[in-house]
């Protein structure tokens, strides 16, 4: 979806989406790292099943929501990507507790 510059030198660091471990950079937003990612990482939204992406990256929109370390509708964009976060891509009505 998007590529990143080769200029980029930055340190990586490995996160898990939907259990696949992929690799973002030091300073990434979840958000940023998702789409960086070149993996289908459209959620479905609760009510309609509707396809998201992230589109502000600056927490306005809720586009963006995604599980995090097992808690649920973060806003990828304005959570910075930590060495083995588990993200998953919400899709449709989340479960109680989740
Ligand atoms: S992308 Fe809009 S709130 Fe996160």
């Amino acid at each position: 979806m998007f590529k990143r510059s080769e200029q980029d030198k930055r340190p990586p660091v490995q996160i898990f989406v939907d259990g696949t471990a992929i690799t973002a950079r030091q300073g990434d937003t979840v958000s940023a790292a998702l789409l960086a990612s070149s993996r289908d990482v459209r959620r479905s939204t609760a009510v309609s099943g509707a396809p998201r992406l992230p589109y502000c990256m600056m927490g306005v929109c809720f586009d963006c929501l995604v599980t995090i370390d097992g808690v649920g509708n973060r806003q990828g964009c304005l959570v910075p990507v930590a060495e083995g976060m588990r993200i998953e891509i919400q899709k449709g009505k989340r479960e109680i507790g989740k």
